[in-house]
């Protein structure tokens, strides 16, 4: 009977052991399903919107235009934010002028132009940045704003607005994380005090056993039995065991950091101003090239100077103490000493415009998520590996391009895979390396 107690004791403490382990697999599960959620969210996917005759497709084209490159600084209702509220301003201003203006309103003030003189001191001339849009695409910009459709959920617009309906995911994704975490911590409190109670009711039960029957020989063994440790970490099969894994970690991490060395992945240095890539590509929805202007031109993405920051920081947050060190970094006349992130060694060429512009590569696929970045961090590797993987696999964009016909007919017709970069060449020793 006695030890038919102790036997239910036990398989109250295994049952409890499981509930614990279901539901920390449970736990994992749905944070990962959380991740999941949270990467989902892709700002990007209105970038570069195409302009076509038939309004509304007109205006959704000039709304994502606006909101990727003019509402840090424009409302498209009134309300002035660095420029002035864009509400009504086609009846204010002929259409060539808005089009000239938007391209480069620097030359249009210098012209003697006396609007844009005007407008221009009204608002201690700063300069607002050139955009080098086709005149489609400026009067797409304008149809959007005459369709008052942004003037409606007006103070503050765009970015805001767009801002909100992002947060509201990564919120509820948080809500249900938090929820979990509390659901974890009150059953490991719970399984606890339930451990405790246990032992101390067999130290009750066993003192009582003890004291006030008269036991036979067995059960006065079962009831007073110890765990005898020593056996098992005296046994030779736990020995062995213990010594193999041991081996196994060692060599695991011996492998990994070797194969590591030179590699970076997950870099992420303190830099000198706390800039945050969240806050401006993606919440104020800032295109990249707006501050990386050669990315889409040059070898290199270049880093912004601060007269770029100047465009904005003339005006917004100018108390703060982060955006103070970019005056004192004009005062000075000294650019702002950024920590390099990326890297390659010498001997190996990249050439971004090759990607971005030409092979239409997105930022994100070798950056990862920056626009949810506070802190940037090296996504990829960057090793020879990686370049060499993603050109076996990724197919050359030859739609359109006569320089590739021949090429592509000939490949057709001695293999059958997808003309990929490397098969143009894309893993040939000298194209990465000089
Ligand atoms: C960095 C801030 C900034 C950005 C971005 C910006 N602007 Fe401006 N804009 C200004 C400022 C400041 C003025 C006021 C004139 C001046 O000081 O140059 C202005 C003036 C204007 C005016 C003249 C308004 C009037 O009443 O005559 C128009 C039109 C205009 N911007 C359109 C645009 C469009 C379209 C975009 C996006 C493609 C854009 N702006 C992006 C800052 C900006
Ligand atoms: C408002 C200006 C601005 C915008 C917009 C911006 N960046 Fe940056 N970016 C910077 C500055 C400043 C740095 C250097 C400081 C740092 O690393 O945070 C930087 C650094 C980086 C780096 C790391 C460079 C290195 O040292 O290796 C990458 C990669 C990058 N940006 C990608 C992007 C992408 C992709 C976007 C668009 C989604 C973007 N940036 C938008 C200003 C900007
Ligand atoms: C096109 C406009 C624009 C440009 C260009 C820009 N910023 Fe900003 N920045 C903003 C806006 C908008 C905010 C958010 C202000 C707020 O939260 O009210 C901000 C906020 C910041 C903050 C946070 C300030 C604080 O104390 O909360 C820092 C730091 C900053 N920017 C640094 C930079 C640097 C460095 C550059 C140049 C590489 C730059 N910004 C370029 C628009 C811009
Ligand atoms: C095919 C992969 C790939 C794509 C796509 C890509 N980058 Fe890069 N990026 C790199 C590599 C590799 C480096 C390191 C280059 C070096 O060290 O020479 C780098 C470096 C940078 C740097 C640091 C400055 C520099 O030029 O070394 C910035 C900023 C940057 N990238 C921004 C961007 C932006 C913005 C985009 C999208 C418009 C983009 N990158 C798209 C691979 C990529
Ligand atoms: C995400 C995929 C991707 C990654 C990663 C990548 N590339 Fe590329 N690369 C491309 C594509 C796509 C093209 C073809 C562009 C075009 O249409 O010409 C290309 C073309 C090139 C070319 C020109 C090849 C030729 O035939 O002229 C060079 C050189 C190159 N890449 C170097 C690199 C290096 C160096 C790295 C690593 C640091 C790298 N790439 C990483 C996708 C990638
Ligand atoms: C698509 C671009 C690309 C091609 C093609 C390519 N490499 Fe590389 N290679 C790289 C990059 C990037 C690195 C730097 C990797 C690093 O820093 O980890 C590199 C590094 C190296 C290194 C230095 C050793 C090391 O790991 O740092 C050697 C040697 C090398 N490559 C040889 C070759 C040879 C031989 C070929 C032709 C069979 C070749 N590479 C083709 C991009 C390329």
């Amino acid at each position: 009977m006695i030890s038919c107690i102790l036997k239910t004791q036990s398989k109250i403490l295994y049952t409890f052991l499981l509930a614990l382990v279901v539901s920390f697999g449970a736990f994992a599960q749905a944070s990962e399903q959380a991740e999941v959620a949270q990467k989902g969210v892709d700002p990007g996917a209105t970038e570069g919107a195409e302009v076509t005759t038939g309004d509304p497709a007109v205006i959704s084209a000039g709304e994502a235009l606006f909101k990727n490159n003019c509402a840090v600084c424009h409302s498209a209702g009134s309300d002035v934010i660095v420029g002035p509220g864009l509400q009504g301003v086609t009846k204010k201003r002929s259409e060539s002028w808005l089009i000239s203006w938007t391209k480069n309103s620097q030359a249009l003030i210098q012209s003697g132009d006396a609007d844009a003189v005007a407008i221009y001191n009204e608002f201690n001339k700063q300069a607002m940045p050139s955009f080098a849009f086709s005149d489609d695409e400026i009067k797409s910009i304008f149809a959007y704003i005459d369709s008052g459709k942004g003037a409606v959920s007006a103070p503050v617009a765009g970015p805001e607005g767009a801002v909100a309906g992002e947060n509201v995911g990564t919120d509820a994704v948080g809500a249900i994380g938090g929820y979990l975490d509390i659901v974890l911590v009150v059953l490991i409190i719970v399984l606890i005090v339930l451990v405790v109670t246990l032992l101390l009711i067999t130290s009750l039960l066993k003192n009582y056993l003890n004291k006030n029957r008269q036991l036979n020989e067995y059960d006065a063994e079962v009831v007073n039995q110890r765990f005898d440790f020593s056996k098992v970490y005296k046994s030779n099969a736990v020995r062995t065991l213990v010594v193999l894994i041991f081996v196994v970690v060692l060599l695991d991490l011996t492998i990994e950091k070797t194969m590591g060395i030179g590699i970076q992945q997950g870099y992420a240095p303190k830099q000198p101003i706390a800039f945050s890539h969240k806050l401006h590509a993606g919440e104020h929805q800032i295109d990249c090239n707006y501050c990386h202007t050669t990315v889409y031109e040059s070898k290199s993405a270049s880093i912004p100077s601060a007269n770029i920051c100047m465009n904005c920081h003339s005006q917004v947050k100018t108390e703060s103490a982060e955006i103070q060190k970019i005056y004192r970094a004009i005062e000075r006349n000294e650019p702002i000493q950024w920590v390099r992130i990326h890297n390659l060694p010498d001997l190996a060429y990249f050439n971004h415009s090759q990607h971005t512009q030409v092979g239409g590569v997105e930022c994100q696929t070798c950056h990862g998520p920056i626009q949810e970045m506070d802190v940037v961090y090296q996504y990829s590797p960057l090793t020879m590996g990686w370049c060499i993987d993603c050109h076996r696999e990724t197919p050359l964009n030859t739609e359109g391009n006569g320089y590739y016909d021949k090429l592509v007919e000939l490949h057709e017709s001695s293999s059958k895979g997808a003309f990929t970069v490397s098969s143009n060449g894309g893993s040939e020793c000298s194209k990465c390396h000089y």
